[in-house]
């Protein structure tokens, strides 16, 4: 792509002409744009930029390997990956108001991300993946949901009490033009082309109480899910898929037994941007699969329902 390959050399120059020889850091996520603003800002300045990586424990099946694994092994990138799992969890422990898991997620964040900022010996410079849709929408605030329903929580809001100077370099792009300078920089397409997935994590599609038990039973039905949707080559038709498991618990039988076990919802939106948002239109013998698979394979969940709500009135997420 030639005017990503332009931008690329562009964004470089600028990044360097930024920062000089101070040091960087970078918070990853896991997701496309911590992780293209994090490979564009090494190549520009190579050593001088650490990632760090805050592990919540509320991370989908396997993100946490592949993003140390990216960083590490294919891109030698300096990253620091803190597992902070159970302070995370045992602070979330009781808490049930979607608003205050936000909060709590969110504080314990920056509090981990500070304090593994200046165990490296602090920096100058915060490397932050805003896109152009973030700058628009703090600027002049739509009324939008994200801004309004639900307080945000991304890599990208760190605390101004960090005292670092920003750099945003896809501060001018959206979300298919990082795609794009990310196959342009070389990044495997299984992370360029991946779905959005919210900062708080796992937390927000566990209605109420979040434990590690439900963790990891949300993990195993939302893999099955997403192998299923990638096996019958959806993924990318989709703007974003995963399960939530219900704070219910219903009837069935497995085998002559009866079970009483929780609910697990499916969810597969299209969007263009997040704000507004159709439910997947899957064929119903896809669904029946889907659920098959995850009331067999899942001890814990007895039951597979899938939502039809569209954004508005509903948001994306449950919480
Ligand atoms: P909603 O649920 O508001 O979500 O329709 C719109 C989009 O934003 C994502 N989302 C978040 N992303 N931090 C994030 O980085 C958050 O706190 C957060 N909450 C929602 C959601 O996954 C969807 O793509």
């Amino acid at each position: 792509d030639w005017s990503m390959a332009a931008f690329r050399q562009e964004a470089i120059r600028k990044i360097r002409a930024q920062v000089g020889d101070a040091k960087v850091i970078c918070g990853l996520s896991g997701g496309v744009d911590s992780s293209v603003a994090a490979v564009l800002v090494h190549e520009a300045i190579g050593a001088q930029l650490t990632c760090i990586f805050v592990d919540h424990g509320l991370m989908r099946a396997d993100e946490g390997t592949q993003v140390t694994e990216l960083f590490r092994n294919s891109y030698n990138i300096p990253l620091v990956h803190r597992d902070a799992s159970d302070l995370f969890l045992g602070k979330l422990d009781g808490v049930t108001d979607p608003e205050a898991k936000r909060k709590i997620i969110g504080t314990t964040f920056i509090d981990v991300f500070e304090e593994e900022a200046t165990k490296i010996g602090g920096a100058d410079f915060l490397v932050q993946g805003t896109l152009y849709p973030d700058v628009i929408e703090s600027v002049a605030p739509k009324g939008g949901p994200s801004q309004t329903i639900k307080s945000h929580h991304n890599v990208g809001g760190l605390p101004e009490r960090m005292d670092m100077d920003l750099v945003e370099p896809l501060r001018e792009l959206f979300k298919d033009e990082v795609r794009a300078l990310g196959r342009e920089l070389g990044l495997p397409e299984r992370m360029v082309g991946r779905h959005p997935f919210p900062g708080p994590g796992l937390a927000i599609r566990i209605p109420g109480g979040v434990t590690r038990e439900k963790a990891d039973i949300l993990r195993k039905a939302d893999r099955i899910y997403l192998e299923e949707i990638r096996e019958a080559g959806l993924y990318d038709a989709i703007w974003q898929a995963f399960a939530v498991l219900l704070p219910v618990q219903t009837v069935g039988v497995m085998g002559d037994a009866r079970s009483y076990d929780y609910v697990c919802a499916l969810r597969a939106v299209t969007s263009v941007d997040g704000m507004t948002a159709e439910s997947y239109p899957f064929d119903h013998s896809f669904l029946s699969q889907a659920a098959t698979r995850i009331i067999n394979e899942v001890r814990g969940i007895n039951r597979v329902v899938y939502d039809v709500t569209s954004k508005p009135p509903g948001t994306i997420e449950w919480e």
